[in-house]
């Protein structure tokens, strides 16, 4: 099996998009597609403050994310100042980098709920893709110190901290054409699985 890593046809898409994609991510506001292409994780950021707009539109486009049966159990942690970022990255197994973002956001979720992962996962996507559509850059973590991180931001018995993201300016500008992901041929089969979608 191959990964597809830097292949970058291994998505299939055509030249002249490519080029687009390339040329909004250098300037302009992206169409829905073009920023899921061009979005990679980000864990190195500029020293440079995210407007409180963006932030505010980050945390709207969480809060239009549907959740199953609708039912809205998430709740967020915006977390902004610097030290608390600091003890965002003690208390992480696999997120020391938050401590270099700008603000970051704790995801909790009610993990009675048999669907509460796919929510969590869903709405830090939508949020991720809101703030690159505005340039800004985030990773995710899902490592954690449990015991430390519920008593350092007080998070209730009954919520469970399900994904920790961070936002800021990227240190490197990227247009995912280097993302390592396997072909279409690998992953789509026609019908019945096992059967080849060529
Ligand atoms: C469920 C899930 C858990 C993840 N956990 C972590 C994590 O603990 N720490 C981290 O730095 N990145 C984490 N990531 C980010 C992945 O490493 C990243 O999505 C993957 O490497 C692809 O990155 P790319 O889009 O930049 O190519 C996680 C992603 C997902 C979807």
């Amino acid at each position: 099996m191959t990964n597809g890593k830097g292949s970058p046809n291994s998505i299939g898409l055509p030249n002249p998009l490519r080029l687009q994609i390339i040329y909004c991510v250098d300037d302009q506001r992206m169409n829905t597609f073009e920023c899921i292409i061009s979005k990679v994780e980000v864990r190195e950021f500029i020293k440079k403050e995210v407007g409180s707009e963006i932030k505010q539109r980050i945390l709207e486009s969480a809060r239009q994310t549907g959740s199953g049966l609708n039912l809205q159990h998430w709740r967020f942690i915006l977390v902004e100042d610097e030290r608390n970022l600091s003890q965002l990255g003690l208390d992480s197994t696999s997120g020391r980098w938050i401590v270099g973002a700008d603000f970051a956001i704790i995801i909790l979720t009610n993990p009675t709920l048999r669907f509460h992962l796919i929510d969590a996962g869903r709405v830090a996507q939508n949020m991720q893709l809101t703030a690159w559509n505005e340039g800004v850059g985030s990773g995710l973590f899902t490592g954690i110190k449990e015991d430390k991180l519920r008593n350092d931001f007080k998070i209730p018995k009954d919520l469970t901290p399900s994904i920790i993201l961070g936002f800021g300016y990227p240190l490197k500008p990227s247009t995912g054409k280097k993302k390592n992901r396997l072909p279409l041929n690998q992953l789509v089969y026609r019908e019945e699985y096992g059967s080849t979608s060529e």
